[in-house]
């Protein structure tokens, strides 16, 4: 929901960076106000999985220039550590297994961690295990996999709806889902796009990225956006997504030319 004076919560300001001395964003701008939903979409290749792995904190990538404010604060100068006990969430495209350590501990750890940054108590095995049976509802999942090991072994929905499932549990203040929508059956697709809905409130934020207008179709954007060439393109409203069902991203390459020749992105909507 658009509310123009709603806290921004997350401000990206003429963001560039690197990965082995090869630019990869080149100038990203992105406001983003509490309760409001955003959607990234672009060809392969064309830096959305960086751009959330950036603001995540990955330790890979180099920013260059420009800046982003989280919550008033500066992003880049906090730990990875601190930036997701402060609220941002990243659920990875290709979420990483963790043998040999519990779902259900990994998931208490991190909650704790949240917690205590929010000036919450720690809740104790027990506590934890009313919380977690709570919030596994929200993602319809089966508590066997809290027994497992994170993520180990488990299909690519599974590992998918585990995200969620941590999502629920840290109430993050800005989520980035990364292809959240790939390798989910139909049912697994409504399930976890209806938790996404269910976790987005008038305080947070969420930031999707998806090739596909069926997350869309369940998960209405406020605004989507246009990455190419490690930038942002093009931004609209909902309808920008039907649009691009419709016409692909073979307009892509002349706007960048034009934009190459000095203009500027076009706005639509
Ligand atoms: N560690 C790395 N080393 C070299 N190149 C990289 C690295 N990380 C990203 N890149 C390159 O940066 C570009 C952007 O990659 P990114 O993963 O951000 O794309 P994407 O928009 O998420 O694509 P997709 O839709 O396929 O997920 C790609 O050309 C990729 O090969
Ligand atoms: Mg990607």
């Amino acid at each position: 929901m658009i509310r123009p004076d709603a806290p921004v919560l997350l401000e990206i300001r003429d963001l560039h960076a690197s990965v082995d001395d090869q630019t990869i964003l080149k100038g990203v701008n992105l406001t983003i106000r509490a309760g409001e939903i955003h959607a990234v979409m672009g060809r392969n290749g064309s830096g959305k999985s960086t751009l959330s792995k950036i603001l995540a904190g990955h330790p890979a990538y180099t920013v260059t220039a420009g800046s982003v404010t989280y919550n008033g604060e500066n992003l880049l100068e906090l730990d990875p550590e601190i930036r997701a006990r402060s609220g941002v969430f990243l659920s990875f495209q290709y979420p990483v297994e963790i043998p040999g350590v519990s779902n259900l501990e990994f998931l208490r750890v991190a909650t704790n961690a949240r917690r205590a940054h929010r000036g919450e108590e720690e809740l104790d095995t027990f506590a934890f295990e009313d919380l977690v049976r709570e919030r596994l509802a929200v993602v319809q999942m089966d508590p066997v996999f809290l027994d497992r090991s994170v993520n180990e072994g488990f299909s690519g929905g599974e590992k998918k709806r585990n995200e969620i499932l941590q999502m629920a549990l840290l109430e993050p203040l800005v989520a980035i889902l990364d292809e959240t929508d790939s390798g989910l059956d139909i049912d697994a697709l409504r399930i976890v796009a209806g938790g996404v809905n269910q976790l987005a409130s008038s305080d947070n934020a969420t930031l999707l990225i998806t090739h596909y207008q069926r997350l869309l179709d369940l998960i209405t954007p406020d605004y989507v956006h246009v990455m190419a060439a490690g930038r942002i393109l093009r931004t609209g409203g909902k309808e920008l997504a039907l649009e691009l069902e419709r016409t692909g991203y073979d307009w892509v390459d002349q706007e960048l030319a034009r934009l190459e020749g000095g203009r500027t992105p076009v706005e639509v909507g």
